[in-house]
């Protein structure tokens, strides 16, 4: 059937279903043109869609849009008979009070915001407070005032998203140290969230575009072991019993450094894809601020020692939940957020 043919057929249809309609004066014509246009199993409106079938596939977004019509104008024409001419109980047939109710669609939060939400809670009670900053960042706070050396990889296009040869899509949140050590006089201790954005392909733990969490805290005689012990005592309310590591790594803005790995939430601590055969998550990056930094913004690295460590929270929702590929939190697919933050549809 050409599309001509399908447009024709469907006009045809529309004028009788109309005329039906039009001259239904009783309840029992309306069902009965209801029954010859609008019915399931012998409506002429019904045979029209069957007659999409025959029409080139080219041509079916056009004759799909014609069927749609045709199905909106004669619906609303039987509502207006029903109206005028239906049986009292027919009438605002949109109320139907046997029906049973739709239940209201319940937001809930994403399961990452959960995550972040309870991290945020557990440094506020040890004396944290929240701090942001800008998500398009200049290439000095990114990488200059971090110690990053000109020729760093992570400086490489592949990496870095620029916006400029100036400004780039922050690649951490760690220029935010920079702009917390300008702003406040130490002590310091504050917790920033925020958005963060590599060149990275998608695979199971690894996102284009990703949040993280920046600790600093810096004060008169901080050492490393106020770091661990800090990082640990986290460890231990978020994960429970749950083993942690620390792993040596290096960073240019903190010396020296080490990873936290958490045991993957998956395998539970066997090997799978998610934690690469490992049985570990690494969650965050951390060490003691580099004197570079400090240097950087004018804080007296004779008088102030600290720490840092930037944490992914997808990561961290990975092994508290055993989700298997950290694609899943950016799907936005809500059979699987409703597993884990609740809401419905
Ligand atoms: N910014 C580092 C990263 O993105 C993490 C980090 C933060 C490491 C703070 C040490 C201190 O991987």
């Amino acid at each position: 059937m050409t599309l001509q043919q399908f447009i024709q057929l469907a006009d045809d249809v529309e004028r009788e279903a109309l005329a039906a309609f039009d001259a239904a004066t009783t309840p029992a014509a309306v069902e009965e043109a209801r029954i010859a246009f609008l019915g399931d199993a012998r409506g002429k409106v019904k045979d029209v869609q069957g007659a999409l079938r025959d029409v080139p596939k080219e041509d079916k977004p056009a004759a799909g849009k014609r069927f749609n019509a045709l199905k909106e104008t004669v619906t609303q024409r039987h509502q207006a008979a029903l109206e005028k001419h239906g049986k009292a109980e027919q009438k605002s047939a949109s109320v139907d009070l046997t029906m049973p109710g739709r239940s209201r669609w319940k937001g809930a939060k994403h399961p990452v915001t959960l995550v972040t939400e309870e991290i945020e809670e557990i440094f506020r009670e040890l004396g944290f407070t929240v701090a942001q900053g800008p998500e398009a960042e200049t290439h000095w706070y990114n990488f200059g005032s971090l110690n990053f050396p000109p020729n760093h990889p992570a400086l490489d296009a592949h990496d870095t998203v620029f916006l400029s040869d100036d400004v780039v899509l922050r690649t951490h949140t760690s220029p935010v140290q920079t702009r917390t050590l300008q702003k406040y006089p130490p002590p310091i201790r504050v917790l920033i969230p925020g958005n963060a954005y590599r060149q990275d392909p998608f695979d199971p733990s690894h996102a284009p575009a990703f949040m993280q969490i920046e600790g600093l805290c810096i004060d008169e005689g901080i050492s490393f072991v106020d770091l661990k012990a800090t990082l640990n005592r986290f460890a231990q309310r978020f994960f429970g019993a749950g083993k942690s590591r620390f792993r040596p790594s290096f960073f240019p803005f903190t010396e020296p450094s080490a990873e936290m790995d958490i045991e993957c939430g998956v395998c539970h601590g066997s090997g799978c894809s998610v934690c690469k055969g490992t049985g570990w998550i690494e969650i965050l990056g951390s060490g003691m601020v580099h004197p570079k930094v400090f240097e950087a913004t004018g804080v007296d690295p004779e008088r102030y020692t600290g720490w840092a460590f930037g944490m992914g929270p997808a990561r961290v929702a990975l092994a508290r939940y055993g989700i298997p590929d950290i694609r899943l939190l950016y799907d936005s697919d809500m059979r699987f957020l409703e597993q884990i933050s609740g809401g419905s549809q």
